[in-house]
C-alpha cells in the first residue's frame, strides 16, 4: 500500500509577522523541487491569512492548517473560529484534539469528535490527535485510551469519514519533552490504530495516513518514518527551524 506521507508543522503559540515571514522565506529558499511528502504548516489563527499569502508568493507547495476549530457552525460563540472561516482563508487542514487542548482547555472526546465533524462538513481535513499520558502507558492502558479517543470520532462520523481524515498519534509524554517514542513503540500503536479502523473498513484503514508526533527532530525522523505504519509526522518545536523542518520533510517516505 503506498500512502503519501505528510509532514505537518504545529507552530503552537509562537511567531510574529516578522518571524513568520523569515521562517517561510528560509523554508522556501531550500524547499525540495520534488518533495517526498505533503507539507503542511499550522500557524496561530491570526496569522493564517498572511502565511497563506507568504506561501503563495514563495510558490512552494505547502498547505495551510489551523490548530483548532469551533465545533459549532456559526453564531454567538465569542472568541471562537468556525470551520467555514478557516476554509475561507485558505486552510486545507485543521488539528483537532491536540493534547494541549485536551489537558489545558478541558476538551473531551465528544467535543473533539464534534470538531472533527465540523471540520469535515466544510471540506477541511481534520488531523485527529490521540495519545496516552505517561501514567496511562505505565498502567498498560495505552490501547484503551487511544481506542476511546478514536472511537468517539468513528462513532459520531462513521468510518467513511476517515477516508478524508488524518490521525496523529502523539504520546503526551513525548510532546515537547525531547523524549520521543522509540520507532518500535510508535509502530506498535500505529499498527493498533490502523487495525481499529480496519475492523470497520479494511480499505479505508490501508489508505489512512497516521502521523507520529512528539519530539520529532531531524536526528530521529528517519528511523520513525521508516516504520511501516508511520506515514509522516506532526512536528512542534522543530517546525520553527527551517533547517530542521526541511530535514524532517526529506526523511519522509512516499
Ligand atoms: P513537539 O510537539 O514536536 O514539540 O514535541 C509535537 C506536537 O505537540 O504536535
Amino acid at each position: 500500500m503506498s500512502r503519501t506521507s505528510i509532514v505537518a508543522g504545529n507552530w503552537k503559540m509562537h511567531g510574529s509577522r516578522a518571524e513568520n515571514a523569515s521562517l517561510i522565506e528560509a523554508i522556501a529558499a531550500q524547499f525540495p523541487s520534488t518533495p517526498q511528502a505533503e507539507c503542511v504548516v499550522c500557524p496561530p489563527f491570526v496569522y493564517l491569512q498572511e502565511v497563506a499569502r507568504l506561501v503563495r508568493d514563495a510558490e512552494i507547495p505547502v498547505a495551510l492548517g489551523a490548530q483548532d476549530v469551533c465545533a459549532e457552525g456559526q453564531g454567538a460563540y465569542t472568541g471562537e473560529v468556525s470551520a467555514a472561516m478557516l476554509k475561507d482563508v485558505g486552510c486545507g487542514y485543521v488539528i483537532v484534539g491536540h493534547s494541549e487542548r485536551r489537558m489545558g482547555y478541558g476538551e473531551d472526546d465528544p467535543l473533539v469528535a464534534r470538531k472533527f465533524a465540523a471540520a469535515q462538513a466544510k471540506g477541511l481535513i481534520p488531523i485527529l490527535c490521540v495519545g496516552e499520558q505517561l501514567s496511562e502507558r505505565e498502567a498498560g492502558r495505552t490501547h484503551e485510551v487511544v481506542s476511546r479517543q478514536l472511537d468517539a470520532a468513528l462513532e459520531l462520523c462513521g468510518v467513511e469519514a476517515f477516508a478524508r481524515a488524518v490521525v496523529a498519534y502523539e504520546p503526551c509524554w513525548a510532546i515537547g519533552t525531547g523524549h520521543n517514542a522509540t520507532p518500535e513503540q510508535a509502530e506498535e500503536v500505529h499498527r493498533f490504530i490502523r487495525g481499529r479502523i480496519g475492523a470497520r473498513n479494511a480499505k479505508i484503514a490501508a489508505e489512512a495516513r497516521i502521523l507520529y508526533g512528539g519530539s520529532v527532530k531531524a536526528g530521529n525522523a528517519g528511523e520513525l518514518f521508516t516504520q511501516p505504519d508511520v506515514d509522516g509526522g506532526l512536528i512542534g518545536g522543530a517546525s520553527l527551524k527551517a533547517d530542521e523542518f526541511l530535514a524532517i520533510l526529506a526523511a519522509a517516505r512516499r
